[in-house]
Order: C-alpha cells, then structure tokens, then sequence
C-alpha cells in the first residue's frame, strides 16, 4: 500500500510518500519521495522555535511540500494517489501539530482514504531503521530495547518489550538535551540551532588538546582557565535527567570569566558537550544493566552529534547499538510513515474517526 506521512510537530515541514509492504513481524518499505522545509533561517533570529511563526510557515508550506511529493513520485493525476495517511498529533508544539493535522484530515476526506495519528517520539525510535531512498526492512531484533531519545524538545529513556509497546523509564524533569545546546550556543553567541555549533567547537577544542599532549605549556594554557561545569544527576538513583542546572552553570561561568576571547568559547563548549555526553552515558549503562537491555537505539536530533555517538560505541557495550541515517535523525516524514503502517496492521486496517484526532502537545508513551 501507498502511505502519505506527516509531519509538523516542531519546525520542520515534511511529507513523504512511502511504499509498505509485509506483516507487523516483517514489514518492509520503499521511499517514493521525501520532502523537508525547513524553518531553520526564520526562527534563527529567536535563538529557537516560535510556535506562532512556525504554525504560519507550516500553513504556508504544507500545499507546496505536498504538491512537490506528487509531483516527484509522478502520480499528480492519479484518482487515488495512496491508500492511507499518517500524522503526528504529539508531543510537539501544539499549535504546529493542528497544522499537519488539519491538512491530513482534509485530504483523508478529499481522497477517502483512512487517517492514523503517529506519536513523534515512536517515530524517532522506528527512524533507526529507516533510509532516505529505496528500499528497506525492519531486521530482526533482540528485545527489550532501551531507545535513548534525544531531541530539542525531549531527553527520555525508553524500554519497549517490542517495536509497539513502550515505558519511558527516565526522562528530564527540565530542559532537553538539545535544548541545553541550543541555550548554551546562544549565550556563546553562536546561531541556533546550537547543536551542530557547539559540537564544531568542541571537536577544535579536542584537536587542540591532541596536538599539543607533547607541548605541556601549551596544554596548562588550555586547561589552566578554571573551566568546569557539573555533571547534573550523574549519581541520582533514578533514571531522570537534568540539563536546566548545566545551563545555569554556563551562564554563571560566563560571567565569571567576561569578555570571552575565542579559546575560551572553545573550552566552555568542550567542557559543556563532554559533561553532556558522559551523564547521558552514565544513566544509558544502568538502565541497560537493571532492565537487561539487548539493544540500544539512539535516536532525536542530538543523536546526529558525532562526538556522543563515538563515546557511546567506545563505552557501552551491549549486543547491539542502533543508530538513525545522520538525515533521519532530525524530525523527518519518513519515520512517521513507517510508524503509521505498523499501527494501521495493529488497529486491523482501520483508520481513527477523524473528529478523535488532536493535537496532544505533552503526549507521552
Ligand atoms: O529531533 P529534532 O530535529 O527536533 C525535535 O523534535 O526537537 O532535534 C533538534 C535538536 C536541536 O536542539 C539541535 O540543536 C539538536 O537537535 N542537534 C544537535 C546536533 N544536530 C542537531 N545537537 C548536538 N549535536 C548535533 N550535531
Ligand atoms: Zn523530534
């Protein structure tokens, strides 16, 4: 069957069209086309997302996306160009999730074909297996998973027993992951989103270290200007997160030290991705030792992070780690698609009444 997949939930725009095929144990799939609009340049200026711009430009885009997808996989004149839709209702920003949803209704109607409402963050756990072209399955799996979901709106640990049964068993009590790159690269003058800015200064700041483990003088240098942050419920018994504190420690160790020159902007961001990176690894490993974990996912947009994804390989060790296509670890329609067909196999080929579907901007497992 032909699925148009949705998604809005924050600023990006994107709809693809997805072939799928096979049983909920061996299901498999073939991208027809795949779009993304990105709002990174309209919300640069508010140093993150605005929900009132990102709906208008969500308004503005979905026609011109959806019109491009028919186009690309050449079935503009066809009566009935797919056989079911799929949207994400949550969690996101609510006022961009009613966008992507008001548009699937109309066309659900329009087409006569059944809607499914996805949750996002299914989604970033099915993106692993997912590719930006051609064809793909989802392999075989040894369950549980423990799926590290790390996004701007999100930080979550969650157990699944299988591909459609999920448990968080950890989440922030504040910011998000991404969320603390974001504010930290603001404070750093740098653009958002911060992530990518944080993690470019921070692989200088490593190169910088490498080079000089010959010249310590050098090094002291580096090293010597009292730079540290915390390691923010590295050693709680839960498994919770915390990045607001981090960001407040950021904020305070800059204006310690203002004006900040060049290298120091360095060593805050190696120091802030370095603390980042071993808390989520430290809660990664006791979840997986408590509820004996076969696989690891790692998925959100903070998974494209190169330096995270390196010291996950070298520290956790486990029969498998997953990772997503570095493209299909940022909100993309694909993974919404492939999350549609399996609950459209799970509901019995049904759709939901479209007067039940909406938006659910804090919607969880
Ligand atoms: O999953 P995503 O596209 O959107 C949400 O659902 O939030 O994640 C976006 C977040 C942003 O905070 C961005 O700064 C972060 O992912 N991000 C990164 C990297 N690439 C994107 N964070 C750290 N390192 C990266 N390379
Ligand atoms: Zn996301």
């Amino acid at each position: 069957m032909i699925i148009l997949s949705i998604e809005t939930s924050c600023d990006d725009t994107g709809i693809a069209l997805i072939e799928a095929k096979g049983s909920i144990k061996n299901p498999s799939f073939r991208i027809l086309a795949n779009e993304l609009s990105s709002q990174i340049e309209i919300h640069k200026g508010y140093g993150g997302v605005f929900p009132a711009l990102a709906k208008r430009e969500h308004i503005k885009n979905l026609p011109i996306v959806f019109a491009k997808i028919l186009k690309k996989a050449k079935i503009e004149n066809k009566k009935k160009p797919f056989d079911l839709i799929t949207v994400t209702y949550g969690p996101g920003l609510e006022p961009a999730l009613w966008t992507g949803i008001v548009f699937a209704k109309e066309l659900s109607e329009k087409y006569k074909v059944p809607l499914i409402p996805v949750n996002h963050m299914e989604g970033h756990i099915l993106s692993v297996f997912g590719k930006q072209k051609g064809e793909f399955k989802i392999p075989k799996i040894n369950f549980p998973i423990l799926s590290l979901l790390i996004s701007g709106g999100h930080t979550e640990l969650v157990l699944s027993k299988n591909l459609m049964e999920h448990k968080i068993i950890g989440q922030t009590l504040d910011d998000a992951v991404g969320e603390a790159f974001d504010k930290t690269a603001r404070m750093l003058g740098l653009p958002y989103p911060g992530g990518p800015e944080i993690s470019k200064l921070a692989e200088q700041g490593r190169n910088i270290v490498l080079k000089n483990l010959g010249a310590t003088e050098q090094l002291q240098e580096f090293s010597l200007q009292n730079i540290s942050l915390p390691r923010p419920m590295m050693y709680s018994k839960n498994f919770d997160f915390s990045f607001s504190g981090l960001k407040t420690a950021v904020l305070y160790l800059i204006k310690k030290i203002e004006p900040l020159n060049e290298t120091q902007k360095i060593q805050i961001a190696l120091e802030f991705e370095n603390a980042v990176t071993e808390t989520l690894i430290h809660k990664t490993k006791k979840a997986i030792e408590k509820y004996g974990a076969k696989t690891l996912i790692i998925g959100g947009g903070v998974s494209a992070n190169t330096h995270i994804r390196k010291e996950i390989k070298k520290n956790i060790k486990i029969k498998e780690i997953i990772f997503p296509d570095k493209k299909l670890s940022t909100d993309n329609a694909i993974m919404i698609g492939m999350v549609g067909y399996m609950r459209f196999l799970k509901n019995g080929k049904k759709g939901k009444k479209l007067s039940s579907i909406k938006a659910v901007g804090n919607l969880s497992f």
